[in-house]
């Protein structure tokens, strides 16, 4: 069974998560940067860096939310990045915060569905996603539309939530997941359901190995897993 946030509502996984990124969307950036103390932006750096040998220029940005991978991602200089997510309140957040900072001619955030991407197969040089694969409803169908829109020779790279597994990094992690995430994302976002479904989702989330399987089976090759600030978080990078 799917984790969904809205356990009583009979909408499938995709539309439940549109709606939730929706309403959480005005408190979306102040809560990912208070809530991980500010780690969050590091973990991007990290993942951006890994492109830099590539020296990617056609770029796309999977479940793109607001647009902060994307923005870190034109520290590889590339000539544009096109970001696409499903939540338009989420992208109307982004398109503000690019318009203001002048960066609205190198990325376009537009509607997309990382299960049906619409793009011709070979377009990008380099593919990123920051904590999006989790929400996919159906997650090897995604990771094959990436494949099929990246180059041969391109790279993909996803960041996304992971379970420490070593005492006493698991213990309390699953302490402040569980206990005081949910609390101060309810009372800030307002939304019943999206801090108790994050660490839901993170758990339900085949990470490490089996996500490398699972990015495997769908073609990636070259494929590498770097394990994050105590393994909370993770990077996989693979090939096309
Ligand atoms: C946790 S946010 C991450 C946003 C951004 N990448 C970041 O690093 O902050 C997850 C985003 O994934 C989007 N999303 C979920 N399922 C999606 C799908 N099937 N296709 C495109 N975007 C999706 C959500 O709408 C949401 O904006």
């Amino acid at each position: 069974m799917a984790v969904v946030p809205y356990k009583d509502q009979n909408e499938n996984k995709k539309s439940q998560v549109a709606q939730m990124f929706n309403n959480i969307a005005g408190k979306y950036d102040f809560l990912n940067h208070f809530l991980s103390a500010g780690i969050d932006i590091i973990w991007r750096k990290k993942a951006v860096k890994l492109l830099a040998p590539s020296n990617p220029k056609i770029m796309l940005d999977i479940a793109t939310g607001t647009g902060d991978f994307a923005i870190e991602a034109l520290s590889l200089n590339p000539d544009n990045i096109i970001g696409v997510d499903i939540s338009e309140g989420m992208m109307a957040v982004g398109r503000e915060k690019l318009k203001r900072r002048g960066l609205d001619k190198k990325i376009e955030l537009l509607y997309g569905d990382s299960e049906d991407l619409p793009f011709e197969d070979n377009t990008f040089d380099a593919i990123t996603v920051a904590f999006g694969v989790r929400n996919f409803e159906n997650l090897p169908k995604g990771l094959s539309e990436m494949y099929r829109v990246l180059k041969p020779g391109g790279t993909a790279v996803v960041l996304e939530f992971s379970k420490p597994k070593a005492f006493p990094m698991k213990q309390l992690y699953q302490f402040y997941f569980k206990n005081i995430l949910p609390v101060v994302g309810k009372f800030v976002s307002k939304d019943r359901a999206a801090y108790t479904y994050l660490p839901e989702s993170v758990q339900a989330f085949p990470d490490g190995q089996e996500f490398i399987n699972i990015y495997q089976q769908v073609g990636f090759k070259s494929t590498k897993w770097h394990s994050l600030t105590f393994g909370i978080s993770s990077i996989y990078t693979g090939k096309k």
